[in-house]
């Protein structure tokens, strides 16, 4: 048995009386896709915020590589290599692309305390790892965020934890917003992350993505672990039913079926 790079026991999270997350258990390895499958509320997106330090989980423990640690800020999770693209922002419009890619950890010229933002270089480390990801139509680091689509916003974030050096890569809902070929696009990127050893958590609603990539999951509902499979464990449809619930669906098929049903085509 080797030990999981992240290792999570019994994280609960509760916010006042409520909580977001009960007991869960989970644990990623290097070169490993995780896909973390639920619903609208099922507690995604805690989950995520407690594994790279912007919650603090109420109980239960997170190690790395086999030790216990506590992540009281973003930054103490980045500094055990854990990079997280968040599901809402995460870039800043209004900032260039460069300025993101180097966003507290920028390049400098000069000697202390004359050091200097070297845009020059930024603008140029950011263009090419950009386009070791497959975006060619960012050629200037220059370039406001606000002007790149979805997709070449994912990629600068993911190129940016690629460049450097996580070794977990959080993903929250990366291809929610995208087209079918921006998302087809993100998820080559997570697989070409997995290639190079680096542990994925791919948060989705989207069953079909999730099969393309997942080698392990993990459905949540109503914050707590209502299953965890291996690739290949479950089809297409078991995996859907668990996560609308099997019922709900069935329902709503049944409604579905009385509205179409009088519809006739001449
Ligand atoms: N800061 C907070 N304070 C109070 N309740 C919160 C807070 N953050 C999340 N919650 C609640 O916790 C539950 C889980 O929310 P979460 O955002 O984790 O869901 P999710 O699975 O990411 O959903 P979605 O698919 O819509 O992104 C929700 O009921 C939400 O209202
Ligand atoms: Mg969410």
């Amino acid at each position: 048995m080797t030990t999981p790079l992240l290792k999570l026991s019994q994280i609960s999270k509760s916010f006042s009386t409520n909580y977001a997350l009960s007991n869960i258990s989970l644990e990623v390895n290097p070169g490993e896709v995780l896909c973390l499958l639920g619903d609208n509320g099922a507690g995604k997106s805690t989950l995520i915020k407690v594994l790279s330090g912007v919650h603090k989980p109420t109980a239960g423990t997170i190690e790395v590589n086999g030790a216990p640690v506590v992540f009281d800020s973003p930054k103490d999770a980045g500094d055990f290599g854990i990079a997280t693209v968040h599901q809402y922002g995460g870039t800043f419009p209004l900032m260039s692309v460069a300025r993101c890619f180097f966003v507290g950890k920028e390049p400098t010229k000069g000697v202390w305390p004359f050091q200097y933002f070297d845009k020059k270089t930024a603008g140029e480390i950011t263009v090419t790892e950009m386009q070791k990801l497959g975006i060619t139509r960012v050629t200037d680091g220059n370039r406001l965020v606000g002007s790149l689509s979805g997709g070449e916003r994912q990629s600068l974030a993911i190129a940016r934890a690629v460049y450097f050096g996580a070794k977990v890569l959080i993903l929250d809902e990366p291809t929610s917003a995208l087209g079918v070929k921006q998302a087809t696009h993100v998820l080559r990127l997570i697989m070409q992350a997995r290639a190079q050893g680096i542990a994925v958590i791919f948060v989705t609603h989207n069953v079909m993505h999730a099969m393309a990539v997942g080698d392990q999951f993990a459905v949540l509902i109503h914050g707590k672990k209502a299953d965890g499979f291996r690739k290949g464990e479950r089809t297409r449809e078991q995996i859907t039913d668990l996560m609308a619930g099997g019922e709900a669906m069935a329902e709503l098929e049944a409604e579905l079926a009385e509205l179409t049903g009088p519809v006739r085509l001449p």
